[in-house]
This record gives C-alpha cells, sequence and structure tokens, in this order.
C-alpha cells in the first residue's frame, strides 16, 4: 500500500464544518433567588448579560431563557441560559409549584427536537436545538446538609439533565468547613441515588484531569465581575473589610476547575450525553408511549412498517369492537325506550277504562235518578188529576146546595 490518498484531511473537513455551522450550548442555572447565577455566568463567560434580579414572590417557578451569539476567535456560539425565576420561595411546597415546572421546561425542549425529528419535511442542520446541556445545581453554602427541595429537584433532573452541582457563594464558608460540607454533599448524593454529571473518562487525553476533577464535586465557586488590583494586576474579585477573594484563584475558590471542566474540556461530552442518553430515553419512553416497539411476540424484531401496519390493524379492530358496542347499545337503548313507551300506554289505558267505568257508572246512576223522576212525575200527575176531579165534584155539589137554600127561601 503506497501513495497518499488524502482522507486524512477528514478530520479538518469536519472542524471546517462545524466551525462554519456554529456550535450551541444550553445551561439551565437552578437555584434560590439570589443565590449569583447571575454573576457566575456573567464572571464565566466574561460578558454582562443583562439580568434582573427576582422577586422573592412569585406563585411558582418560572423559567426564563434568553439566547445570546458569543464570538471567540473565529468559533461562533450560541449560547442559551435559562434560569428558574422564583424558585425555592414558594410557601406551598407541593412540586407542582416548585420544580414540576423544571421538568417540564426540559420535556418540552425534548419533545420539540422529537417532532422536528418526527416531520417528512426535517430541517435539523438549522434547527435551534434548544436542549439543556447542563443544568448547574446552586447549593447555599450552609455547611450544614442538603435541602429536601434539593434533594428532590436533582433527583427527579437526573435522568433529564447532566447535573453539575456548585456550592454558591463560596467565600461564605471557610476551607475546612468548605471540605467536610463537600464530603456530606456527596455522601448525601450517593446514598438518596442522585445521578451527578462525570466528567468523561474515557478518552486518555482527557482522562486523567476528569478522573481528579470528579473528585473535587461539587465545585465551590465565588462570580464577580468586578476588577481588583492584586499585586500589579487587576483581577476579578469580591473584595471584603478583611481582605480579597480572587475568583480565578485556585487558592480561594473552584471558580477555574469549573469553567475548565464546563468549557474547555467537557462541552462537547456534554452535547452528547443530553443526545446519546437523555434525549434518547426520552425519545425511547414517548415512542414506547405512543405503541412503537423494537420487539415483537416472542422477541421477534419488529420494523416501523411492520409495528405500524399492526397498530392499524388494532386501531380497525378496536374501531370495529367500538362500532358494534355502540350499536348493541343503541339497541338496548331503543328496547329500554319501547319498553317505557309501552308501559305508559298501558297506564294510560288503564286510566281511560277506569273512567271509561267511572262514567258508566255515573251514567246509570243518572239514568236510575231519572227513571225515579219520571216515576215521581207519573205520580204526581195521577195524584193532581185525582184531586182537581175531586175538586170539580166538591165545587158542583156546593153549587146545587146553594140553589135549594134559595129556592127555599123564596
Ligand atoms: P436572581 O436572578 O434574582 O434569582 O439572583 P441570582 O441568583 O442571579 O443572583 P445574583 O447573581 O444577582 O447575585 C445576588 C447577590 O449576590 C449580588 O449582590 C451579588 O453580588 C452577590 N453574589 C453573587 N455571587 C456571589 C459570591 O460568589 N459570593 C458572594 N458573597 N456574593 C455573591
Ligand atoms: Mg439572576
Amino acid at each position: 500500500m503506497s501513495g497518499h490518498v488524502g482522507f486524512e484531511s477528514l478530520p479538518d473537513q469536519l472542524v471546517n464544518r462545524s466551525i462554519q455551522q456554529g456550535f450551541c450550548f444550553n445551561i439551565l442555572c437552578v437555584g434560590e433567588t439570589g443565590i449569583g447565577k447571575s454573576t457566575l455566568i456573567d464572571t464565566l463567560f466574561n460578558t454582562n448579560f443583562e439580568d434582573h434580579e427576582s422577586s422573592h414572590f412569585y406563585p411558582h417557578v418560572r423559567l426564563k431563557a434568553q439566547t445570546y451569539e458569543l464570538h471567540e476567535s473565529n468559533v461562533r456560539l450560541k449560547l442559551t441560559i435559562v434560569n428558574t425565576v422564583g424558585f425555592g420561595d414558594q410557601i406551598n411546597k407541593e412540586e407542582r409549584y416548585v420544580y414540576q415546572p423544571v421538568v417540564d421546561y426540559i420535556d418540552a425542549q425534548f419533545e420539540a427536537y422529537l417532532q422536528e425529528e418526527l416531520k417528512i419535511k426535517r430541517s435539523l442542520f438549522n434547527y435551534h436545538d434548544s436542549r439543556i446541556h447542563v443544568c448547574l445545581y446552586f447549593i447555599s453554602p450552609t455547611g450544614h446538609s442538603l435541602k429536601t427541595l434539593d434533594l428532590l429537584t436533582m433527583k427527579t433532573l437526573d435522568s433529564k439533565v447532566n447535573i453539575i452541582p456548585v456550592i454558591a457563594k463560596a467565600d461564605a464558608i471557610s476551607k475546612a468547613e468548605l471540605q467536610k460540607f463537600k464530603i456530606k454533599l456527596m455522601s448525601e448524593l450517593v446514598s438518596n441515588g442522585v445521578q451527578i454529571y462525570q466528567f468523561p473518562t474515557d478518552d486518555e487525553t482527557i482522562a486523567k484531569i476528569n478522573a481528579s476533577m470528579n473528585g473535587h464535586l461539587p465545585f465551590a465557586v465565588v462570580g464577580s465581575m468586578d476588577e481588583v488590583k492584586v499585586g500589579n494586576k487587576m483581577v476579578k474579585a469580591r473584595q471584603y473589610p478583611w481582605g480579597v477573594v480572587q475568583v480565578e484563584n485556585e487558592n480561594h475558590c473552584d471558580f477555574v476547575k469549573l469553567r475548565e471542566m464546563l468549557i474547555c474540556t467537557n462541552m462537547e461530552d456534554l452535547r452528547e450525553q443530553t443526545h446519546t442518553r437523555h434525549y434518547e430515553l426520552y425519545r425511547r419512553c414517548k415512542l414506547e408511549e405512543m405503541g412503537f416497539t423494537d420487539v415483537g411476540p416472542e422477541n421477534k424484531p419488529l420494523s416501523l412498517q411492520e409495528t405500524y401496519e399492526a397498530k392499524r390493524h388494532e386501531f380497525y379492530g378496536e374501531r370495529q369492537r367500538k362500532e358494534e358496542e355502540m350499536k348493541q347499545m343503541f339497541v338496548q337503548r331503543v328496547k329500554e325506550k319501547e319498553a317505557i313507551l309501552k308501559e305508559a300506554e298501558r297506564e294510560l289505558q288503564a286510566k281511560f277504562e277506569h273512567l271509561k267505568r267511572v262514567h258508566q257508572e255515573e251514567r246509570m246512576k243518572l239514568e236510575e235518578k231519572r227513571r225515579l223522576l219520571e216515576e215521581e212525575i207519573i205520580t204526581f200527575s195521577k195524584k193532581k188529576a185525582t184531586s182537581e176531579i175531586y175538586q170539580n165534584q166538591s165545587y158542583m155539589a156546593s153549587g146545587s146546595n146553594l140553589k135549594k137554600d134559595k129556592d127555599r127561601k123564596k
């Protein structure tokens, strides 16, 4: 085998294409109001992203996304920062007010990507991927243990997003306490089965540094955009009456470690893990929910076409069953209605018969009364006639007596 073919330039071609296309990275900041989210993001990207203070009085958590175009040399980065506004402020600690909005937001971005993927005409090449690549989880520097809210939230999110926990405002905790606090936090996360993001150790060029950084988790960070003169250099720091906390001094905090790990070394792995692990899980569950599966009965591999046909068959069967059920229900209803109508008819008929009988009886009673009356009238008429005859006879008799008296007087 001899002669130069040229495919050794493939990595360069890939780099060129990626540079042309630009990169996108989406960070979700979860943490209580005022814990230092915006300051840390500003410090990480050395930019003043405009973000206003949030109120402590929101009834539920809201997610606010802002996208920025950043440039470094000839590399373009589309950076989206998603903030949890009002996190931890609710009196009502029901999950739907507290962390459900965060879960819903992450799922909504997966869903949007899945919908694009399932389209006939896809445009994934210039699609604005809004899936969350990393969740920076801000823990209060209490020195105690994790709050229930933090545990529950991280436990719920760990299968959906790469979580990097950070101890915020780490200048508020002493060095000795910080070490104990870190150990305690990690043991709590482990004992509660919370899976945080582990920097990958499979690529030998970065395996060593990543392995050692995994031992420093959670990073204790300090954020500040203020510049303070230390020696003859201006450095990002927080100045206090008793001294200066330098953000980029590894003896003071883990800010540099976080920046190195998040931006310089593992940004691509975070993007990859999001696609291959978290999105894959969401996609699988969603498609299974919709009835798609890779294997049929008896573990036989099933193509999409076969699944579709089986689903169609199942759907038709179901539809026919439903139709039959509806028909039966209709017949049953008609029968019930008929029975009700028949019963009503029977009742009406009975009522009619009863009324007819009553009417008949009334009529007979009236007939009887009329007959009695007529008899009475006849009797009366007879009596009347007899009395008239008597009257006439007595009148005539009294008339002849008067004549006899007159004749006698004469
Ligand atoms: P909301 O967006 O309103 O929820 O606040 P936030 O979490 O973005 O906090 P922000 O960055 O606005 O910081 C709130 C306050 O904390 C500001 O006064 C910051 O100066 C201060 N702060 C930020 N980071 C640190 C830090 O590392 N240490 C200390 N001590 N204070 C900090
Ligand atoms: Mg903020």
